[in-house]
């Protein structure tokens, strides 16, 4: 059941505590510095890594493959229906990831068999224990989210990002992961809970119910999150959202940019990308657009917004997450004003079968 809560999709935002928790439990060794994923004891490390993937584990994707990146390793995430026709060469070591909440999703399936009949090594990074993506790859690594029923993905991909961050450690074969990530990841349920408690995106959609569209900007890894946040407000509250590179404004978006149209930005730390960011928030401002800005609070960045979603402070790869999180309320509140029908939005299956 429901728990109480007035639909799956809320109960399962605020399980994220509980959820990150199963997920990244004993797979972190506090005391030895590093990580632990036992069923990846065998995997050796890849030349380049290739992940596919559809919607919400798609935004997964470009979040690890930037990680990869980060690390050196050259890494990309192509949409699962977009592999065939790609076709990118897959070379000798070349891991191919797919990420699947359910494990079934036909165009990631079909990818990876592909992958595999090419010869490349095939790793599932899954919620599903028996699963078809978990049965048919070389390797998986499960999230361990526990089950969703909610159409819309909300704690699987949470998870999905720590999964991604157990395999790039995993795949660069550290033997030591930064102190700051280990304290990270193991504050993160408090993190999540901590904004459960006080956030006040449910007061914030009020103030926007009548918009003509909404936007979601970020920069580096939080691009992943401004996709996500579009992608999960448009399946559920039916209006018009989209999420944009925030560079990429001023190369057309910013045309649809009115007093109309409110822009959530996601801006954390006080660095270059943060300061970036803000320069794109001025722009959206100077249009007259509302602007929400999801922060940690280490730059100025309040300074340019009608209204601010707050998250704590965090490693850098642990904020997208926690700036998610907001998004995933901003999504669930505006739906409900509206009325929709959140856990089965028209026209969507929870698990698509067909190519
Ligand atoms: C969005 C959503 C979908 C799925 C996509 C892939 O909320 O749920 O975009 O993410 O259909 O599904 P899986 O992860 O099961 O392969």
């Amino acid at each position: 059941g429901k728990s109480g809560y007035d639909h799956f999709m809320l109960k399962e935002i605020h399980e994220q505590p509980a959820s990150l928790r199963q997920c990244l439990s004993g797979r972190i060794d506090e005391l030895a510095g590093h990580i632990v994923v036992e069923e990846l004891d065998e995997l050796e490390a890849p030349r380049r890594v290739h992940f596919v993937a559809c919607g919400t584990s798609y935004h997964a994707s470009l979040y690890a493959a930037a990680l990869l990146r980060d690390a050196g390793v050259p890494a990309t995430a192509t949409l699962a229906s977009e592999f065939a026709t790609a076709d990118p060469p897959l070379p000798n070591g070349t891991l191919v990831v797919g990420i699947t909440q359910s494990g079934e999703t036909a165009d990631t399936m079909s990818a990876l068999r592909d992958a595999n009949s090419r010869g490349a090594e095939t790793l599932a990074l899954t919620n599903v224990v028996g699963s078809t993506a978990a049965r048919e790859c070389d390797h998986v690594l499960y999230i361990r989210a526990g089950p969703e029923i909610g159409v819309a993905a909300t704690k699987t991909f949470s998870s999905q990002l720590i999964g991604a961050n157990l395999l790039v450690e995993k795949l660069l074969g550290k033997t030591t992961t930064s102190r700051e990530l280990i304290e990270s990841l193991r504050d993160l349920p408090s993190n999540v809970q901590a904004i459960l408690d006080d956030s006040n995106a449910e007061e914030i959609v009020d103030e926007y119910l009548d918009s003509t569209a909404y936007f979601f900007i970020g920069r580096g890894l939080h691009f992943p999150v401004a996709l996500e946040g579009a992608l999960k407000f448009k399946e559920i509250t039916y209006e018009h959202a989209e999420g944009f590179a925030a560079g990429e404004l001023k190369h057309g978006p910013l045309a649809l940019v009115t007093a109309n149209t409110p822009v959530f930005a996601v801006v954390t730390g006080n660095d270059e990308n943060a300061r970036k960011t803000i320069g794109n928030v001025k722009e959206v401002e100077a249009r007259g657009a509302p602007v929400i800005v999801v922060t940690d609070g280490q730059s100025d960045a309040e300074r340019y917004a009608d209204a601010v979603l707050k998250i704590p402070e965090t490693h850098e790869r642990v904020a997208p997450l926690l700036a998610n999180i907001q998004l995933q309320l901003v999504a669930y509140h505006m739906a409900n004003r509206l009325g929709r029908s959140i856990d089965k939005p028209r026209n969507l299956a929870k698990s698509v079968t067909v190519e």
